[in-house]
């Protein structure tokens, strides 16, 4: 019989690497001291950003030996990743059964599926679009294209305060009495 895993072939959006811009609406999220699992890490593009960071970052995949769905988790506070599209629903399954806080940077159509959405109804999801389509990096190593498919971050514990957020890079403004700078992405506010 065949199952998700075997279906994997190269070139399909399983492979794809995610560019380190894509966690800009996560950072103000996620506490410094925390521990993060990124157990699909492939190439380790979001482990190297993370790390860069601060984070304590433990790196997995199963391509290093580890199968997301059967292995003992690492000792951690927190998952980020984006997973394999091919099995999104076992996915899913399994982060909710760890009881931790998860970020998963999924397509549109994540949101279909009765599974999918039963889950969702019954333990909740707060979900953050991003504002554009993302250049992966594919298997062959291109990052000059546009994936074909909107994503957005499917989190749960992580109190986003919002069933949906349009995210938005923060732009430089001054309001009021302070100003308000982008610095590394992040916004700062300084008194003026
Ligand atoms: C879409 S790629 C994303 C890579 C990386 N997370 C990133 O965002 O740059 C998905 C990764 O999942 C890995 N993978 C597939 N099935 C897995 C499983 N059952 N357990 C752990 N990793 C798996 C693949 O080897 C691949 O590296």
């Amino acid at each position: 019989m065949s199952n998700g895993r075997e279906r994997r072939a190269p070139g399909r959006p399983d492979d794809f690497q995610t560019p380190a811009w894509a966690l800009d609406p996560l950072w103000p999220h996620l506490w410094l001291g925390w521990h993060i699992w990124e157990p699909a890490c492939g190439k380790g593009n979001l482990v190297r950003a993370m790390d860069e960071r601060g984070f304590t970052v433990t790196g997995t995949d199963i391509t290093h030996g580890t199968d997301f769905l059967t292995a003992d988790p690492p000792p951690f506070n927190c998952l980020i990743t984006n997973p394999p599209y091919s099995i999104k629903d076992a996915w899913i399954e399994r982060c909710y059964a760890l009881e931790k806080p998860f970020a998963l940077l999924m397509p549109f159509t994540a949101l279909e599926g009765k599974r999918r959405q039963a889950m969702f109804r019954r333990y909740g999801i707060e979900v953050i679009v991003l504002p554009s389509r993302i250049h992966f990096e594919t298997p062959t190593g291109r990052t000059d294209g546009r994936a074909w498919f909107p994503t957005f971050w499917v989190t749960w514990g992580l109190d986003i305060g919002s069933a949906l957020t349009f995210w938005q890079e923060p732009t430089p403004e001054v309001i009021m009495d302070k100003e308000v700078v982008v610095i590394d992405r992040q916004l700062c506010i300084f008194e003026v």
